[in-house]
């Protein structure tokens, strides 16, 4: 497994994950995707889908978010951690961004995405991490107390959260740990790539102070790296049943 640290610095994670899935959907093994949690915002727009004939189905719990969607893209309400799912698969790539931390139990998300891929397929997802500071507070304090303490950091991610309603639970949302590993080896997954990042910028940008403390921090962090306390990750699994022996 290739593990790989970097500071979450001008979103870094965020345009990291873009080229490294654009890299993937268009690589010769890929035909057949499925965008998990894309609803209102698909990563892949509709002309490179065209260009190159891919399949993209686009999956989301929510009616209201695939709405939002162009009608061109081919949508599937479903909820993915769902103990029921009953879809056919075959997917070559099934891939997700700010997806999993809102999914209850990390456990059943991991297995149905499993089942939904063909022998050999890829899942990629992009998510935050325990046990960076803001999604710490985000989910051990109360509602009120984490948004008006957040609120004070970072107003625009406050008003995100509320317009969006996605609560966040974080489960399985960590960094290239070993105990990581073994839970994605024990569904059948091989871990190709864990691409780990430090900091969280967007949330002091109203104080300077702050920033540079974090930026300083992430950039000793990336130096000394310890898994536990990453704030974003990419994952790229692959399935092998063999691992199921
Ligand atoms: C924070 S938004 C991220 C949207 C988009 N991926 C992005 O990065 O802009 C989370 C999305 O996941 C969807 N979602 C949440 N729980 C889900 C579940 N259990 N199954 C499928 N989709 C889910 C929500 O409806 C929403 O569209």
């Amino acid at each position: 497994m290739k593990i790989e640290y970097r500071q979450a610095k001008d979103s870094a994670h965020m345009m990291d994950f873009q080229n490294y899935l654009n890299k993937l959907a268009v690589s010769s093994e890929v035909k057949k995707i499925c965008e998990v949690g894309g609803g209102a915002n698909p990563a892949i727009p509709i002309n490179m889908i065209e260009k190159y004939g891919l399949k993209y189905t686009l999956l989301d719990i929510s009616s209201e978010e695939l709405a939002k969607a162009p009608n061109e893209y081919h949508k599937i309400q479903a909820d993915i951690s769902s103990p029921n799912l009953n879809l056919d698969g075959q997917f070559d790539l099934i891939f997700s961004i700010m997806l999993a931390e809102h999914v209850p139990n990390g456990q059943t998300f991991h297995k149905n995405t499993w089942n939904l891929l063909r022998h050999d397929g890829y899942a990629l997802h992009l998510f935050p991490t325990m046990y960076a500071f803001p999604f710490i507070v985000n989910q051990l304090l109360p509602e009120k107390l984490s948004n008006k303490l957040l609120g004070t950091l970072a107003p625009h991610r406050i008003t995100d959260s509320k317009k969006l309603k996605f609560p966040a639970y974080y489960s399985w949302c960590r960094g290239p740990s070993n105990n990581q590993k073994n839970k994605f080896n024990s569904l059948g997954f091989r871990v190709e790539e864990y691409i780990a990042f430090f900091g969280t910028p967007a949330y002091f940008r109203r104080s300077k102070p702050l920033n540079l403390l974090d930026e300083w921090v992430s950039s000793i962090l990336v130096k000394y790296p310890l898994p536990l306390i990453t704030s974003y990750a990419y994952v790229l699994l692959r399935k092998d049943v063999s691992l199921m022996n």
